[in-house]
């Protein structure tokens, strides 16, 4: 089993470049199944992820090269519709082919995606924007199947903000005749990634990163090279791994408007963020202090979710009581058991709310990462735990971190990834 280990209590210090996002690489080479032809994307994250994706193109008849970080799909040839089951279970985010497939060939199918450590994570959504673009199921509980002879374009409102379903509307709605209107829609910058990568290729959408999406529909896109926006996850994790070892480090290639929920929260615990450009310099000098109201997770502009496990990683070294309110996900708190066993005080109270009491030092402990991002605040944690921290359960944290621990390193810290 593949693991991290860290020797604690040493300031970060240094600069260090952030990759591609994951979560806006995904729907983009999803997107590629679109277009009768060749797609560069450049600055793919080197994740596992991102390998899993690439294994669905080829299972689907298309020809990926990828350097680690171009990755080039030609989609010409397509000669599947229906999605791996061993993928769609290792990666339930692989439901996103489902609407470019529908679109371009007008079905698709898939096993159903299952609950994941987060929760039951349903897709219901994703089904009524199909349907409401005239596409059909079969009944079968298992088995998610679709088709339609032409879709045709519609007014939809979500019921909640969902980024999968909005760009599943987007992916489905591209080729569909006349107007789609998503309401409601997800804001998130990687929404509007995936928008400004379809427009290159030639659709014509409108809206993303509002409420409201329009997208008319096109009869042929066409080849198109694109750059994959920086992951803002990643730059939060960094900064945060900043900000809980006392240092003062420098991210390069940050959006920092897509970072600045992340950025205020910290700027609360007591560090100074400055940002140039492209670059966020973060220092912090002393131990953080407690938030002064409860932290609550929300879709963008909210606070993510995805960097909830890492806040409760630093609010558990701070001086005084914090409080989380994760909203998003029921079941996403594994990290907090394991950061318990590193000397962490906090208590999960009903309804998803974190009372989290600091503490002056953690204490190393072997640990297991449960999820990616609930991993990476145990990394997190073992830079500012004294002794040896080990977080087993490697695998979950490369879905989403190309080199998590050469990118600490550079910075200072003394952690090394054991295969
Ligand atoms: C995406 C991100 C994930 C992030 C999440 C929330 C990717 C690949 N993943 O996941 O990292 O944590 O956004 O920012 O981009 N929901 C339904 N029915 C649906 C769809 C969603 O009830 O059909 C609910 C979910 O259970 C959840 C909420 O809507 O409570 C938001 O989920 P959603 O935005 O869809 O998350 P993902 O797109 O799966």
């Amino acid at each position: 089993m593949s693991k991290f280990v860290i020797i604690g209590r040493k300031k970060l210090f240094g600069e260090v470049a952030i990759g591609g996002s994951k979560n806006a690489v995904l729907p983009i080479l999803a997107a590629t199944v679109l277009i009768n032809g060749k797609s560069t994307i450049h600055n793919c994250p080197n994740i596992s992820d991102t390998h899993t994706s690439i294994e669905i193109l080829r299972h689907l008849g298309c020809k990926v090269l990828y350097d680690g970080y171009t990755a080039i799909v030609d989609a010409t040839n397509i000669d599947k519709t229906s999605l791996p089951t061993s993928h769609v279970q290792k990666m339930r985010s692989s439901i996103i082919f489902a609407g470019a497939l529908l679109s371009r060939f007008g079905e698709f199918s898939s096993t159903t995606p299952g609950g994941c450590r987060l929760g039951e994570r349903p897709i219901d959504m994703h089904i009524n924007a199909f349907s409401a673009l005239g596409a059909t199921f079969d009944q079968n509980p298992d088995i998610i199947a679709a088709k339609a002879d032409k879709l045709i374009g519609n007014t939809m409102c979500l019921s909640t903000p969902s980024v999968g379903a909005t760009q599943n509307a987007m992916l489905a709605a591209v080729y569909a005749k006349g107007e789609t209107t998503i309401t409601n829609a997800a804001k998130e910058p990687e929404v509007v990634d995936l928008q400004n990568f379809l427009n290159k290729a030639g659709a014509n959408i409108n809206g993303a990163g509002t409420e409201t999406i329009a997208i008319n529909g096109v009869t042929k896109l066409h080849s198109a090279e694109y750059s994959i926006m920086p992951d803002r996850i990643v730059a939060g994790t960094y900064l945060v791994a900043g900000a809980i070892s006392r240092g003062n480090i420098t991210l390069k290639n940050v959006n920092y408007k897509d970072v600045s929920p992340v950025a205020f929260a910290l700027a609360q615990t007591g560090a100074k963020i400055v940002c140039h450009g492209n670059e966020i310099n973060l220092t912090m000098k002393h131990r953080p202090i407690a938030l002064p109201s409860p932290l609550t997770t929300a879709p963008h502009p909210g606070f993510p979710t995805d960097m909830q496990p890492q806040f409760t990683a630093l609010l558990a070294t701070a001086h005084g009581t914090s409080t989380i309110n994760e909203k998003l996900f029921e079941a996403r708190d594994a990290h907090i058991a394991e950061l318990s066993k590193m000397g962490a005080k906090i208590t999960n109270t009903d309804n998803r709310r974190f009372l989290i009491e600091g503490v002056a030092a953690l204490r190393g402990r072997v640990t297991y990462a449960k999820d990616l991002r609930g991993g990476a605040a145990l990394i997190l944690a073992g830079l500012a735990s004294h002794g040896i921290t080990v977080v087993e359960n490697a695998h979950y944290i490369q879905r989403g971190y190309e080199d998590i621990a050469g990118d600490l390193k550079q910075l200072g810290a003394a952690i090394s990834f054991l295969k």
